[in-house]
């Protein structure tokens, strides 16, 4: 993966202050408004901030399950939607935002296969209605050492995965994105193995905090973001987070990672967020969060499951990180 890297300086811990926090409930107040009224029927009104061209908007309630509401600050949907990673559209961060145009995300048929029962080939409506849609807002941190807070549309992936009725046998859950050749620019680029994988221990997959992400801001998710339908894990390297999905099968073993593929000894199949273990080539142990600090802002520490040690740590007792990194 190709980083670019931020300077490095001592991080305060004036960071977190109580006035972040109340400003962050006051702003996702304002938010939840607007979902809470489209719920009611009363109309889906977007925030203010937020309309990316082919999108539409997406009712949804603030989700319950624990740890789902982060009180960061959000960070605004300009730098969502125009600075990330879609290798298949090209290796520069303004790449997907630029190049995606010409991607076809309708119709759309994500299939759910392998070691089930049911066996689902889903249309897009199909997936948008499997489960009441909810708002969850994560700290995503990308492995190249920068994050941001999001305010994801979906429901949890177990749901979904639960409809296919999975066999004992199934131990993994492989993803897979869409690698068109002829509307993604990138997948001409070899240095994927395309089309881009992804996988999770069956366990991780059915955590209520994986999401199968629809939407973000309150709106269908855009070209760039991965519609229509992406993977979104909060503690682990946001690559982990599969966008364009068209395949999720039910495995016995571990399945290939596109990443794993690519750079073995770099990026291994947990990927769970870890200020303790350095990449190869750089340091986990602090971030730059995108759009509220300036290029000469202190990085925040980054932390252990990115701060959702409380919801996932469990998972992951006994297994040495160091070596299931
Ligand atoms: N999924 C696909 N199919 N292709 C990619 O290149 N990049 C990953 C992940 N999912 C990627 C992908 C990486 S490196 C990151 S950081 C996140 O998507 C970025 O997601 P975002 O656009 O929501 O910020």
């Amino acid at each position: 993966m190709i980083i670019r890297i931020a300077p490095e300086h001592p991080v305060s811990s004036s960071e977190v202050t109580p006035e972040w926090a109340y400003l962050n409930r006051r702003q996702w107040l304002g938010h939840t408004t607007v979902a809470a009224s489209a719920v009611l029927g009363l109309g889906t009104t977007l925030p203010a901030q937020a309309s990316t061209p082919g999108t539409r908007s997406l009712k949804a309630s603030p989700s319950a399950v624990p740890g789902a509401m982060a009180m960061d600050k959000l960070t605004p949907l300009k730098d969502v939607t125009s600075y990330n990673n879609f290798y298949e559209f090209g290796m520069d961060k303004e790449d997907p935002a630029k190049r995606s145009s010409a991607f076809v995300t309708e119709p759309w048929t994500l299939r759910v296969e392998g070691l089930v029962g049911k066996p689902l080939t889903l249309g897009l409506d199909d997936v948008l209605r499997l489960a009441p849609l909810e708002e969850r807002i994560y700290r995503m941190r990308c492995v190249e050492a920068w994050s941001m807070v999001i305010p994801w549309v979906g429901y949890s992936l177990s749901k979904l995965i639960e409809r296919a009725q999975p066999l004992g046998s199934a131990k993994f859950v492989a993803f897979e994105s869409a690698a068109d050749p002829k509307t993604m620019p990138g997948v001409a680029s070899s240095v994927i193995d395309w089309p881009y994988l992804e996988g999770l221990r069956l366990d991780e997959a059915m955590h209520p905090l994986t999401l199968l992400g629809l939407g973000l801001y309150g709106q269908t998710l855009p070209k760039q973001n991965g519609a229509p339908v992406r993977l979104v894990v909060p503690w682990k390297y946001g690559f982990k987070s599969a966008k364009s999905l068209v395949r999720i099968r039910l495995v016995e073993q571990q399945p290939p990672t596109a990443w794993g593929r690519a750079a073995p000894k770099e990026y291994g199949f947990y990927s769970n967020v870890n200020p303790e273990v350095d990449h190869p080539r750089w340091s986990q142990a602090k971030e730059r969060r995108i759009g509220e600090d300036g290029l000469f802002a202190k990085p925040r520490k980054t932390l252990m499951f990115n701060g959702y040690a409380n919801e996932v740590g469990q998972m992951y007792a006994g297994l040495d990180l160091r070596r299931f990194y």
